[in-house]
């Protein structure tokens, strides 16, 4: 099948699975109205079983304004064939987005945790540029101008590696040096420079977190002090009920990020809550929603705040484990009371953009 047929197939494919998702959404509440409201994305993270599932994809469609592969866009995944990434889980989701008018995120280009099983343990600087810049060139420039922000580069710092100036020590530091996360943003707005190009990590909003906030503003200070173009920085904000989290410290950070004119985004919550799961030694629903409520009523007063990620959208698909219940759908895709609080959110949100706006 040539390259048009192909695109044109996957248009077509994406234009059904869309149609079939829309029939009878219009009776169901929906975040997506009141993220637009907010002026604000709402998304997901999503799996192939977005192409399988009506009542997942009929969820995404009312619900969100924006999706993000959960694993099919990552270096392993799309080089698992050979060194030549296979660019088609790329043009399948832009093809799907495209037909439901959703925006993309793309997660992520370099991440220590999904380096391809051929990456070479030792390597020169040279031989790992051009893996790496071949990489974020390859995978950025397949979808130009279709993708509405990237996270090209995840949890590069770890204070607990002992560097200096608190990068984690991961073999693309070992062959390329400090200024990988430079070149590789670098090699991604040459790609693609209408993309919104994001920084992304987790436990910033930990109250064990100080040390990972400074590290990343660190990082991100000298980014934007060299002209890196770098656009915003996503917090995960994977929250476990029994932590808890620094609200006060996050919206600190949130402001250093808005004096360099970075966007802050939330960008894979969802909140695990303690012991097995509901019943006997869980959070029950409400006290999961509990958590969602508090922390999303302090990140939505966030003024650079662009756009709020679940990571996943039912609990059928979530990567903790299938006893909790960590996301603003149950199994049965049925609403819980997290989805509750994420909508309250977002009109409490969109009555402030409103009220500043009148
Ligand atoms: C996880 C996915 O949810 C899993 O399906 C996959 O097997 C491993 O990666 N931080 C991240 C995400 O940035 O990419 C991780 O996602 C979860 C932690």
């Amino acid at each position: 099948m040539g390259e048009i047929d192909r695109r044109s197939f996957l248009a077509a494919s994406a234009a059904a699975l869309t149609l079939a998702g829309h029939a009878g959404a219009a009776e169901l509440p929906a975040l997506g109205p009141l993220a637009k409201a907010a002026g604000l994305d709402f998304g997901a993270a999503v799996g192939p079983w977005l192409w399988r599932e009506a009542d997942f994809r009929a969820a995404v469609l009312r619900d969100c304004t924006a999706i993000v592969p959960e694993y099919e866009w990552k270096w392993d995944y799309l080089a698992r064939a050979g060194r030549r990434p296979d660019l088609q889980p790329i043009q399948r989701y832009l093809a799907f987005a495209e037909a439901s008018g959703l925006a993309l995120r793309g997660h992520t280009l370099v991440w220590h945790g999904a380096m391809p099983p051929w990456y070479p343990a030792a390597a020169g600087r040279r031989e790992a540029l051009r893996l790496m810049t071949g990489h974020v060139t390859d995978v950025v420039a397949s979808a130009r101008g279709r993708v509405r922000r990237w996270d090209v580069v995840n949890e590069a710092v770890a204070p607990e590696d002992g560097e200096p100036d608190g990068l984690r020590r991961t073999p693309l530091l070992a062959q390329i040096g400090r200024d990988y996360v430079e070149i590789a943003f670098r090699a991604a707005a040459e790609a693609d420079p209408a993309a919104r190009l994001i920084y992304n990590d987790y436990g910033l909003d930990a109250p064990y977190g100080a040390a990972r906030r400074e590290a990343v503003l660190r990082l991100v200070e000298q980014l934007v002090a060299r002209g890196t173009p770098i656009h915003g920085v996503g917090v995960q904000s994977h929250l476990a009920a029994a932590d808890g989290y620094d609200g006060e410290a996050l919206a600190v950070f949130a402001a250093r990020l808005q004096e360099m004119g970075l966007e802050f985004l939330v960008t894979e919550l969802d909140v695990a809550n303690p012991g097995p799961g509901p019943g006997p030694g869980g959070a029950p629903d409400h006290e999961v929603a509990a958590v969602y409520a508090h922390y999303l009523a302090g990140v939505v007063e966030i003024p650079n705040l662009t756009g709020i990620f679940t990571w996943g959208l039912s609990d059928r698909h979530s990567w903790i484990t299938a006893s909790q219940r960590p996301l603003p759908y149950d199994g049965a895709m049925r609403p819980k009371p997290a989805w509750d609080a994420i909508a309250d959110a977002l009109r409490r949100r969109a009555a402030e953009t409103h009220r500043l706006t009148a």
